[in-house]
């Protein structure tokens, strides 16, 4: 383990396609534990990049075959303003790698609506969680983050008020750094979950990684550090290449 232990459980993959196999088979864990206590399984998914690969390796049948999709119900961690067949739309990434190969129900799929006004489409979804949670404080059974290298996380960006919301579970912020609206979830929301997993790869990420785990606590500086869920740590699923300035523990 890499890392400052209270700030998460790091694990050490080679590369980009042995992060995604592992990031699988965690999450067909996962789905399985969840369906077998509950009944379901319900996840929130990241954009970027980075997921892309797990996504697609999910829906190939080495994996699909594992879960029961009917029992999976989708939602996101946050979303772009943009409509959802944009090429910016974390939706639509996620629609084509994954929702559109896999027998998923539409009905559980709970997009958020970067078409709408965006303190609309915020409001909108966090009616949408209150009522599928029954009122009760929303806790998923996944919450997959990324790592920008700004040290933001979902889209909770350095210096925006809603990395420190306390109340609502869904915000809007004009997000300067990217110059676009987005829609994410709260720290309420993220830190409830049961479990959150980050992906994080590649050299671009390994001083912002470091950071994070290893620097002083400053989430308003680095966001990714309000990521603190009260049923236990963070795993931080990371290649080698993203782990290279950490400081191995003693
Ligand atoms: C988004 C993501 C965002 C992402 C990081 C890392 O909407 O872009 O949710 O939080 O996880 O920016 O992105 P990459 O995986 O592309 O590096």
């Amino acid at each position: 383990m890499t890392g400052d232990p209270t700030r998460g459980i790091v694990r050490v993959v080679p590369d980009p396609a042995s992060l995604a196999e592992s990031a699988a088979e965690a999450f067909v864990r996962l789905t399985s534990a969840a369906i077998a206590v509950r009944g379901r399984f319900t996840v929130a998914l990241s954009g970027g990049h980075t997921p892309r690969a797990l996504y697609e390796l999910l829906a190939t049948s080495r994996f699909a075959s594992r879960i029961d999709w009917s029992r999976v119900y989708v939602f996101w961690g946050d979303e772009r303003c943009v409509p959802p067949d944009d090429p910016q739309s974390n939706y639509r990434m996620a629609r084509e790698m994954l929702l559109d190969r896999v027998p998923l129900p539409a009905d559980n799929i709970y997009r958020m609506k970067g078409e709408l006004e965006p303190n609309q489409a915020a409001a909108d979804y966090d009616l949408l969680l209150r009522e599928f949670w029954g009122n009760r404080l929303g806790v998923f059974d996944l919450v997959l983050l990324g790592l920008g290298e700004n040290g933001h996380t979902a889209s909770l960006f350095p210096g925006m008020p809603a990395v420190h919301e306390q109340v609502r579970w869904v915000l809007a912020q004009y997000v300067r750094e990217v110059q676009t609206w987005r829609l994410t979830l709260t720290p309420v929301v993220i830190n409830a979950a049961a479990n959150v997993l980050f992906l994080v790869e590649g050299t671009s990420k390994a001083n912002v990684l470091r950071q994070v785990l290893q620097g002083p606590y400053q989430p308003d500086r680095l966001p990714a550090q309000i990521v603190r869920p009260t049923h236990g740590k963070p795993t931080w699923l990371v290649d080698v290449a993203a782990a290279a300035e950490l400081e191995k523990s003693i």
